[in-house]
């Protein structure tokens, strides 16, 4: 197994703490910016959304890092010796022993992308009235756990929904909540523990490795499956590296390898995890890759392909072993640190410490004029699209859903995340997102909150459409003009 050497961190002269890039660029996409005058036309047409923006309109695309992380040299050139086959494809084998060697899983089940592995973990384990608890859901994982009559429990701790904390492990799990869920709601009525490693929507925040190995013992006295959801798993070691005392001076893969052997059942999405798509969900226990096996060739694909392109199995292959580069896993969170540090000294409501995937701003402080029934978070993506280019994504209550009675159950945090895909942006760019980012911020009162006009029952956020409720992009794209003259 290839052995991560931990590096130092390079010292600056002028003393300041800038991410210094272990890579070069040698392939590139140009980029455009639009005006404001058409930013505005292009986000109505959008109904405010910006997953329905064309990237024609877009100059830095922060939606996501999924699927867009940009690919080494080595996951490309490796992409052409792809073994094209229905069955039994070599790049599957390779595919398989990286996985072994890097989560010392043995036992592999390939899917297009993380939620088909929710897919067919949920269908697999999940029975009507059961409850999953985790440290805190994703929008698919709890789609897919509803869909099968399952009940998500989040079992976060106070410090999770604190925006500016200095607490290095806001992912974890309470596990007193968890033994007392499990005693009230009995263990056979409870098919998994869910751990997401660098939890995605309250700000990339990671478990410790300490809070794991609790949750591993509380398994082990109940007899319950762990799964673990590792689509940002190897920012999470990095935190483990970088803020766990005991963990300094292991390397990335140790711990991947250690975080792994704690868990009964892993998945990920290839299109985070490896930098490229796809996906699998992998154990070492027969009986349970037993369990799920036969759901993979109805819904995804062969066993040796799962819907993935083989090419991309090739680029998994070497994804999943450039996760145990600490310059590749940590490049995205030290860009974010970097960001969230001068975001905060301006004053802007971020979530702190830095986590992992992007930079998340408060909405609710941002815009504390804007009530949740008016989307906050949408409202600020909205209007940080109109004055940047900068495409961000809600993840607030227009990323939840209704309840029974059609009432919107508001979001524990109302947040824009701004993506850092890895290795995609410079840092002129990063100034560039902190300077408007600014500028809104002393422009906030001009911003009003969004209404939908076209909401689908499922995963709204994708595919609904919202309208101001008055007209005030036209008087923040005023301001925009009146300040920054003809500037794009
Ligand atoms: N789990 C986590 C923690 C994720 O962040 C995602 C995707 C998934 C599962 C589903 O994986 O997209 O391959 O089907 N997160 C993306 C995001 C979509 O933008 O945060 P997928």
């Amino acid at each position: 197994m290839e052995k991560t050497k931990k590096k130092g961190t390079v010292k600056f002269f002028n003393g300041k703490d800038i991410p210094l890039e272990m890579h070069k660029v040698r392939i590139v996409q140009a980029l455009k910016l639009v005006p404001v005058e058409r930013r505005l036309e292009a986000i109505n047409e959008a109904g405010h959304n910006t997953f329905l923006l064309g990237t024609k309109d877009i100059f830095l695309d922060m939606l996501t890092d999924s699927g867009t992380n940009a690919m080494s040299d080595e996951q490309l050139s490796k992409m052409f010796i792809a073994d094209d086959a229905y069955a039994g494809s070599q790049s599957f084998v390779r595919f398989q022993k990286s996985v072994a060697d890097v989560f010392g899983k043995k036992l592999i089940l390939p899917v297009h992308q993380g939620r088909a592995a929710e897919n067919i973990i949920s269908q697999t384990f999940v029975k009507k009235g059961t409850f999953i608890p985790m440290n805190y859901h994703f929008t698919t994982t709890l789609a897919h756990i509803q869909l099968n009559g399952g009940t998500v429990v989040e079992l976060f701790t106070p410090e999770a929904m604190v925006i500016k904390s200095t607490n290095p492990f806001k992912g974890n799990i309470d596990i007193n909540r968890l033994e007392e869920l499990i005693k009230t709601k009995g263990a056979k009525n409870i098919p998994f523990i869910r751990m997401e490693a660098s939890t995605n929507l309250i700000g990339g925040q990671p478990f410790s490795m300490k809070n794991l190995k609790e949750v591993r013992k509380v398994a082990d006295k109940y007899d319950i499956v762990t799964v673990l959801d590792a689509s940002l798993i190897g920012e999470n070691a990095y935190f483990i590296m970088k803020r766990e005392e005991e963990y300094q001076n292991k390397s990335i893969g140790a711990i991947l390898k250690e975080m792994c052997d704690l868990s009964d059942i892993v998945y990920f999405s290839g299109r985070k995890v490896s930098s490229s798509r796809g996906g699998a969900i992998c154990t070492n226990r027969p009986e349970l890759y037993n369990l799920m096996k036969d759901l993979v060739p109805l819904y995804e694909g062969f066993l040796t392909y799962g819907g993935i392109s083989i090419r991309e199995i090739e680029a998994m292959t070497v994804g999943l072993y450039e996760t145990l580069e600490e310059d590749i896993v940590g490049q995205s969170p030290s860009c974010i640190n970097y960001a969230v540090n001068e975001l905060d000294k301006l004053g802007i409501p971020v979530i702190m410490p830095a986590g992992a995937l992007g930079c998340h701003v408060d909405a609710s402080q941002f815009l504390p004029h804007i009530p949740q029934s008016e989307y906050p978070a949408g409202a600020l993506v909205s209007a940080f699209y109109l004055i940047s280019g900068v495409r961000g994504m809600e993840r607030g209550t227009l990323s939840s859903i209704r309840d029974e009675n059609g009432n919107d159950i508001y979001a524990d945090i109302e947040l824009m995340r701004l993506a850092f895909p890895r290795r995609v942006f410079t840092l002129s760019q990063v100034e560039y997102l902190i300077d408007r980012l600014n500028w809104l911020y002393h422009n906030r009162d001009l911003v009003g909150g969004l209404k939908f006009v076209e909401e689908p029952p499922v995963l709204r956020f994708f595919t609904g459409r919202l309208a101001p409720v008055s007209a005030w992009p036209e008087k923040l794209m005023a301001k925009f003009r009146a300040d920054f003259g003809d500037s794009l």
